[in-house]
């Protein structure tokens, strides 16, 4: 049901379910006859030119249409209007319509191609296949001018978009949306004035290098498209102002502006779009106050305005005005919302009502009457109190997604409470102070969120029979007692973040059937006893397993080494011991990049032959565009939800808390335990990635490598408290981003290296080495090798290559920060408006800091 509804209630496709939509896909059933030999032919030489791949289609019900192409055996005598996806005029024979989207076609699209042979053509899709940035010939519009509907969407295509488009004047749906074009369009397409429909939506990849945003005034010629009953152009970065050529097309119904650059007013000729049902203006630079005209729009039934600059006091009543209104998206403005308590006329009824950050104090009464609403969004405002009986009331059997995160709410009228919404999917009390025992969702729950609350009691039995469990987020709360076993039996869990109760026992067996989706499980800051479930080796998902701070009593779990996705594994602080021994294969831990053993009670040498294999660490692709590590749920009604790792570390002499880790964190900490032997030089000197190492407080001998030297990102090295001996390799100067530095308490000796980072470290760093000398210290040298420090006058904060956005907080670390409605797939998602929210939520993330400011 999940993607059904997705589908509905987002505003793209409400688009097309509002069009007339046999025009949308009437490749009507194919005629049983024969086509012209010419064509068939030409059909089949087309199959010919691509390869069958199935990565080159991303729809789930993707298929080969072309595979049962067959030719027969006398070549003159063909059937190809039976073949799948092929259409052929009753009358003449011809073929009119030729249907290959999501087809797997994979290779590219030449001017001599045999499609330019099907003049007769009318409705071409080839969408979602993979033309492997193929230009589309100007032969396209030169040959097939008989064309109405022209779908390329999601199909690789790249390059210029050809002038010659602009003869296919007969054209009544163009899709070019999610290609790789170039971002300058022909102003010939201005000559399609039979367009009703365009999407040109990420028609060109806007992380790409042309930074060529087009002010909107490039876009002019849309102004000469008068028919256009719907125009999507989201993501393509338009700049500049709105002009009033828009105000020239009339017949206007959906207008998707969503997620651009547009700055300035709302203008007041939008009035003159009195057709406008659906107008999406999310996520752009909109200033200003929402403008009174706008409410003359009385077809409006979807209204997007989240994440502009918004501002001024609105009178809500006004959108009571827009009697058909049903979708209504003001989040994350500048917006103060006044609403009438006591509204005495009908209301129109709203399935989706999104006001976050809106400086709402109260929840809104006249909620009590809206009896469709599926999806209600109050976040961040300033509502106080308890829920009160009647906002279910009306809602008991449409609400799927409930979300008052971040507000000041205590509770529920009843309390203890099984949630009386039958259908509900998502339920986000994130952040308030909500006390009492756990509510009791529906069946239907999917995405169960509430940390950072006031929850106390036991995990009630009944959440055993939660089937269709995504997010059970409960972390930083009073919770206790055990966890029930049956916690990791759905099969659908991909978020499972426990950390920072006070729950007890041992961890439930997680993916017990082998058929497993979780990615991410926080169980730190707990007391959970016992060893660590061998099942999670069927855990193949998992990306970030975090047990820190517990009690746990085991050997190292050498079997996570097979899962392929691991990326971080935090044990520290439990009852780990024993030695850890050989990687049993030459490519255990194949992803790991950060990795915490600290404070257990491991014994033996370093565990070189697995270091030997992380082959994450000795090389990170810096021109990653992600930021951050992050986990992201499937979407479903709402979008989906996107978690960003959080950890805690003892860094740099400190306890750093990482509410976002940075996606280029490489770290390894091993201190405080009993481990000893020699630091395997060379193996070490090969983790080129790290950022941090610390092997502190164990029984490590021999000297300090010169190899590590050869860690130039290093920011962070900890040896201290060990008994390692000679001296400190000179060539560690070179390490110019090291910030932090201690080899305190250990039988070093000689001069300590000079220059650069050198320079800014302290006699702490040193301590307890009495075999020491240098600058720093009170021994001096006798014949010093530092350099003269006028050579190296310090800028304590340049150079450093990544910014990393750290900062100390206390311990009791706020965990699995949500960052925000994501989508899960992202090209289907990339025009829905509620994708846009994510991305604003996680460009400005809430820092806890702010947040715990706030809330003392
Ligand atoms: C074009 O194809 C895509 C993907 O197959 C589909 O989602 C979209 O609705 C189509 N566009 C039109 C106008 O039918
Ligand atoms: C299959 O398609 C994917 C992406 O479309 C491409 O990366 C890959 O190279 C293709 N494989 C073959 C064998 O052509
Ligand atoms: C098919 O038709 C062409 C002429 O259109 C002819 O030259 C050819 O011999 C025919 N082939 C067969 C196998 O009948
Ligand atoms: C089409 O042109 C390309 C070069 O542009 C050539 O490699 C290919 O063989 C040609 N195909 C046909 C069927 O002529
Ligand atoms: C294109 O459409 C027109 C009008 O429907 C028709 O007269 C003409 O024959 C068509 N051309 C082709 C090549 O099918
Ligand atoms: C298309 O528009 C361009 C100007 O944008 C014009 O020069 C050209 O003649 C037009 N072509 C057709 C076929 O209308
Ligand atoms: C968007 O356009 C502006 C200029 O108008 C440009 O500076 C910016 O780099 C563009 N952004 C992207 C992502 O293309
Ligand atoms: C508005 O539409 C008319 C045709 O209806 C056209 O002549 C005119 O150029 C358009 N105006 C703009 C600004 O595009
Ligand atoms: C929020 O609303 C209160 C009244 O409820 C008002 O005094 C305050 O100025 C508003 N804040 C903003 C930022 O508009
Ligand atoms: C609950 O809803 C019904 C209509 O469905 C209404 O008659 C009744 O007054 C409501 N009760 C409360 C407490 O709001
Ligand atoms: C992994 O799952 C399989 C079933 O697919 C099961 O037989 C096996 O015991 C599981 N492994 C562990 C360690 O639980
Ligand atoms: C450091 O790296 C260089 C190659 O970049 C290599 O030649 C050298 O042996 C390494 N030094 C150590 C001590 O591993």
């Amino acid at each position: 049901m999940g993607s059904s509804w997705g589908n509905l209630f987002s505003p793209h496709c409400i688009v097309l379910l509002l069009l007339n939509v046999t025009h949308c896909f009437s490749f009507v059933q194919t005629v049983e006859r024969s086509g012209h030999v010419d064509e068939c032919s030409a059909l089949f030489q087309f199959k010919e030119s691509f390869t069958v791949n199935k990565s080159a289609s991303v729809h789930l019900f993707a298929f080969p249409k072309v595979a049962s192409w067959k030719r027969e055996g006398d070549q003159n005598r063909s059937n190809c209007c039976s073949w799948k996806g092929v259409e052929c005029d009753e009358e003449s024979g011809h073929v009119v319509g030729l249907d290959l989207s999501s087809s797997c076609l994979y290779g590219s699209l030449n001017s001599n191609s045999s499609l330019f042979q099907l003049v007769h053509l009318q409705r071409l899709d080839l969408s979602d296949n993979d033309f492997h940035f193929s230009e589309i010939p100007s032969r396209l519009g030169h040959d097939l001018t008989n064309l109405t509907y022209l779908n390329l969407s999601l199909s690789g295509f790249s390059g210029q978009l050809p002038t010659s488009l602009g003869y296919l004047l007969s054209l009544n749906f163009l899709d070019i949306s999610n290609c790789k074009f170039h971002p300058h369009v022909p102003s010939s397409l201005g000559n399609l004035t039979q367009l009703r429909y365009l999407d040109m939506s990420s028609f060109y990849e806007v992380s790409n290098n042309f930074s060529t945003g087009q002010g909107i005034d490039s876009w002019s010629w849309v102004g000469k498209l008068t028919k256009l009953h719907t125009l999507l152009l989201t993501e393509t970065n338009i700049t500049g102002k709105f002009l009033c050529f828009m105000a020239n097309l009339t017949k206007l119904e959906h207008l998707n502006l969503a997620t651009n650059e547009i700055s300035g007013q709302i203008p007041s000729w939008f009035m003159k779009l009195a057709k406008l049902s659906t107008l999406l203006l999310g996520q752009n630079n909109l200033q200003g106050e929402i403008p009174r005209s706008l409410f003359q729009l009385k077809n409006l039934e979807s209204l997007g305005l989240a994440y502009n600059n918004l501002s001024g006091l609105v009178e809500f009543d006004q959108f009571f005005q827009l009697k058909k209104l049903k979708v209504l998206r003001l989040s994350y403005n500048k917006l103060s919302l006044h609403i009438k308590t006591n509204l005495s006329f009908t209301l129109p009824q709203l399935q989706v009502l999104r006001l976050g950050s809106c400086n709402l104090t109260e929840l809104p009464e006249f909620l009590r009457s809206q009896y469709e609403l599926t999806d209600l969004y109050l976040g961040q405002n300033n509502i106080h109190g308890r829920i009160p009986k009647w906002l279910w009331n009306a809602t008991r059997e449409t609400l799927f997604t409930l979300d008052l995160s971040d507000n000041f709410l205590t509770g529920f009228e009843q309390n203890p409470i099984i949630l009386p919404w039958k259908n509900l999917i998502t339920l986000n009390l994130w952040s308030n102070l909500i006390q009492g025992s756990l509510p009791i969702p529906p069946q239907s729950i999917r995405n169960y969120i509430v940390p950072e609350n006031h929850y106390s009691g036991e995990i009630p039995p009944s959440f055993c029979n939660l089937n269709h469990l995504h997010i059970l987020d409960l972390s930083n709360n009073n919770l206790s007692g055990m966890l029930p076993q049956c916690l990791g039996n759905s099969s659908g869990l991909e978020i499972f973040t426990l950390n920072s109760n006070s729950f007890h026992g041992n961890i439930p067996q997680l993916c017990p059937t082998g058929e497993s989706s979780l990615k991410m499980v926080d169980l730190s800051y707990n007391q959970l006893q016992g060893k660590v479930p061998r099942s999670i080796a069927n855990c193949t998902l998992l990306e970030f397993f975090n047990l820190g701070n517990n009690q746990i009593s085991d050997i190292f779990p050498s079997w996570l080494g097979t899962l392929p996705a691991l990326s971080i594994l935090i044990l520290r602080s439990n009852g780990f011991h024993g030695m850890i021994g050989k990687s049993a294969t030459n490519h255990d831990f194949p992803k790991l990049c950060i990795i915490d053993l600290s404070n257990n009670d491991f014994s033996g040498m370093l565990p070189s032959n697995y270091l030997e294999n992380w082959n994450s660490m000795k090389f990170v692709d810096k021109s990653s565009e992600q930021a951050y590590f992050v986990v992201s749920s499937t979407s479903d009604s709402s979008g989906g939800y996107a978690f960003l790792y959080s950890i805690t570390t003892f860094e740099k002499g400190v306890e750093l808390d990482y509410f976002q880790t940075p996606y280029l964190l490489r770290l390894i900490d091993f201190s405080s335990n009993r481990f000893e032997g020699e630091i395997p030089a060379g193996i070490i000197g090969n983790l080129r990635a790290l950022i941090s190492l610390n092997l502190s407080n164990n029984a490590l001998t021999g000297h300090i490598p010169s190899s590590l030297g050869n860690l130039t990102d290093l920011e962070s090295l900890d040896l201290s408290r060990n008994q390692l001996s000679g001296r400190i390799p000179s060539n560690l100067a070179k390490l110019n981003f090291l910030e932090y530095f201690n080899v305190s308490h250990n039988y070093l000796r000689g001069p300590i290296p000079g220059g650069q980072q050198f320079e800014t470290f302290l006699e702490d760093s040193y301590q307890g080495n009495s075999g020491l000398c240098g600058k720093a210290l009170s021994k001096k040298c006798e014949s010093s090798i530092s350099l003269p420090p006028s050579i190296f006058e310090e800028d304590e904060d340049s150079g450093f290559q990544i910014e990393l956005d750290w900062y100390v907080v206390l311990p009791g670390a706020i965990s699995g920060l949500i960052v925000g409605v994501v989508a899960g797939n992202f090209w289907t998602s990339k025009n829905h408006e509620w994708f846009v929210e994510t991305i604003s939520r996680s460009k400005k993330p809430r820092g806890t800091r702010a947040r715990r400011g706030h809330r003392n």
